[in-house]
């Protein structure tokens, strides 16, 4: 029967596939949700420290992210990793401070956006004549822009209500990095 009617035992045949695929589909989901909800509940880390649901986890994640003070704590080490730079005449090492002090503020701003408005001019001006100065080379240039730079995180410290975090030049190096 089947020879003399080959489109019909083609059809046969596909059906057959077609419904046992689909139920292999149709128990997926179900299997899959159980995992996944498992996987979202389930304590994640070392030593399992990340505990509850998917969102918990991601708040405590951003809790420990923090907020704008590490962007000032990194903003504080740059800063005196910077002016030893200039003095060394590092010019790589000054250029490449200047690039992370961006960032630093950029991803502190993300996370505190009432912020912004006192660093536009840290970001718009003191930020690019910094990077221009070092461009040049030269460490008087260096030093003179260097005392402008500084000037501008105190404006910002005012402008928010810190003026008593009164940032000066440096004067004492914080790590072994050195002109090679
Ligand atoms: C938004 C403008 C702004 C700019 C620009 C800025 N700061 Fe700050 N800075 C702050 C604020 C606000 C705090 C207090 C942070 C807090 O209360 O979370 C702070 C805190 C600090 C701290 C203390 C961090 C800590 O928690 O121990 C240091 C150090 C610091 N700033 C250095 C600098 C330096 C150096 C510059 C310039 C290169 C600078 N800041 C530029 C706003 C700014």
């Amino acid at each position: 029967m089947f020879q003399s009617k080959p489109h019909l035992y083609l059809l046969i045949i596909t059906t057959l596939l077609l419904s046992v695929m689909s139920s292999a589909c149709n128990s997926l989901p179900d299997h899959q949700t159980v995992n996944e909800d498992e996987l979202l509940t389930d304590p994640i880390g070392s030593q399992d420290w990340l505990t509850g649901n998917l969102e918990e986890k991601l708040e405590t994640i951003t809790d420990h992210l923090r907020g704008f003070d590490m962007a000032m704590v990194e903003t504080g080490y740059r800063h005196v990793e910077l002016f030893w730079a200039g003095q060394d005449e590092n010019w790589d090492y000054a250029k490449y401070q200047v690039e992370k002090l961006q960032l630093a503020i950029e991803r502190g701003l993300e996370r505190r956006p009432a912020r912004a408005a006192s660093a536009e001019q840290y970001i718009q001006l003191a930020l690019p004549a910094m990077e221009e100065a070092i461009e040049e080379r030269d460490v008087e240039t260096f030093n003179r822009e260097f005392e402008v730079f500084t000037q501008s995180c105190n404006a910002c410290h005012h402008a928010e209500q810190v003026p008593h975090f009164n940032v000066q030049i440096p004067e004492n190096r914080i790590t072994g990095i050195r002109m090679p």
